[in-house]
């Protein structure tokens, strides 16, 4: 088996492939431009790839021994799962094992906006400080808020454990109609369900934790700015296209809302001057699942769930179950020749 892989794996997940497959690794932690991608994949049965790297049908049908492709994220915005079903690619994703990680940082996120961190950190170091006073940096308390969470999946959940502990009360918004998922976000951290726009006019804090689909992009957008609290501070450590950049830098602007703290942004890596000129934002450049811990667990995640499919087993963490017939008859075809 041979494996393209765009970057540099953990030594872990590393040595693992290295057992099994013949390994190509890109060198460099720059991005590879898609045209690379492409020519290095030549002769590659499978590719392991991170979220910068775009896949779909122009790159399947260029190199159509192409089985499999291990996305390093839970989110696959970056690849086009019905054209991988069509070309019979299975893709597998790194879900679990980076709620922690990325919980944490919207909680960073959160407090860095709220409690005007990054802001006080600048202060200090320009030498502006005079001494106490009354009035200094005031920010806003977290205890006895409501923090509204759009997306209650692994990483909503998450963050609505640590908003306990912070003494918050829950709202939430989330996809699907089943009963006890509710009851059991109730029973667990006295949560409620509400729609979306109750939750935008409700919330003093907002964290988006949904992922990016067709149906979510710019979930959040000027009717959903103009509704809320202009003292709403809004956290999003998802994809920044389920937010309307747009509206949002008017709406900060405007001060429609108080701040936000944003991990993730329309058109990665650039990030609007407009957004950078304002001091009531804290940026951070997608580093939700930036620790050490969590990145070696996603490459084990992404190397066991490649290895599982290559030996006949359909990896709990493919996205696409259902390309999985396909993917076995292109294998069992290169197996025979
Ligand atoms: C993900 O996994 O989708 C994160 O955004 C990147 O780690």
């Amino acid at each position: 088996m041979k494996v393209f892989v765009t970057g540099k794996l953990s030594d872990k997940a590393a040595q693992a492939l290295s057992n099994f497959a013949q390994v190509d690794a890109y060198e460099s932690d720059q991005p590879m431009e898609p045209s690379e991608v492409e020519q290095r994949l030549e002769g590659k049965d499978a590719l392991v790839c991170i979220l910068g790297d775009r896949v779909d049908a122009e790159l399947f049908k260029k190199r159509p021994q192409l089985k499999l492709v291990a996305n390093v994220a839970v989110g696959y915005d970056n690849i086009n799962v019905a054209d991988a079903n069509d070309a019979g690619v299975l893709i597998t994703n790194t879900p679990g094992v980076l709620d922690n990680a990325t919980a944490d940082l919207a909680f960073a996120l959160l407090l860095a906006a709220a409690r005007r961190i990054v802001e006080a950190d600048g202060f200090v170091r320009r030498g502006e400080w005079t001494g106490w006073k009354r009035e200094l940096m005031l920010g806003a308390e977290l205890n006895g808020k409501t923090l509204g969470i759009i997306g209650m999946g692994r990483i909503g959940k998450a963050v609505a454990k640590r908003a306990r502990a912070f003494g918050l009360n829950l709202i939430y918004a989330r996809e699907g109609s089943d009963k006890k998922t509710d009851d059991d976000l109730k029973k667990t951290f006295q949560a409620q369900r509400v729609d979306l726009n109750e939750l935008c006019c409700t919330a003093d804090f907002i964290s988006v934790n949904c992922p990016l689909r067709a149906d979510t992009r710019h979930l959040l957008g000027k009717s959903q700015f103009d509704i809320m609290q202009p003292h709403c501070v809004l956290v999003n450590t998802s994809r920044g296209a389920v937010i309307d950049e747009d509206a949002l830098i008017q709406a900060l602007e405007e001060k429609k809302i108080a701040g936000c703290g944003l991990d993730v942004f329309e058109n990665e890596p650039q990030v609007p001057q407009r957004l950078i000129a304002l001091d009531n934002v804290v940026l951070a450049p997608h580093i939700g699942s930036a620790t050490k811990e969590t990145r070696a667990a996603m490459d084990e995640l992404a190397v066991k769930g490649l290895l599982e499919a290559f030996s006949g087993k359909l990896p709990t963490n493919a996205v696409n179950p259902d390309a999985w017939q396909k993917f076995s008859a292109k294998l069992k075809t290169t197996a025979s020749t």
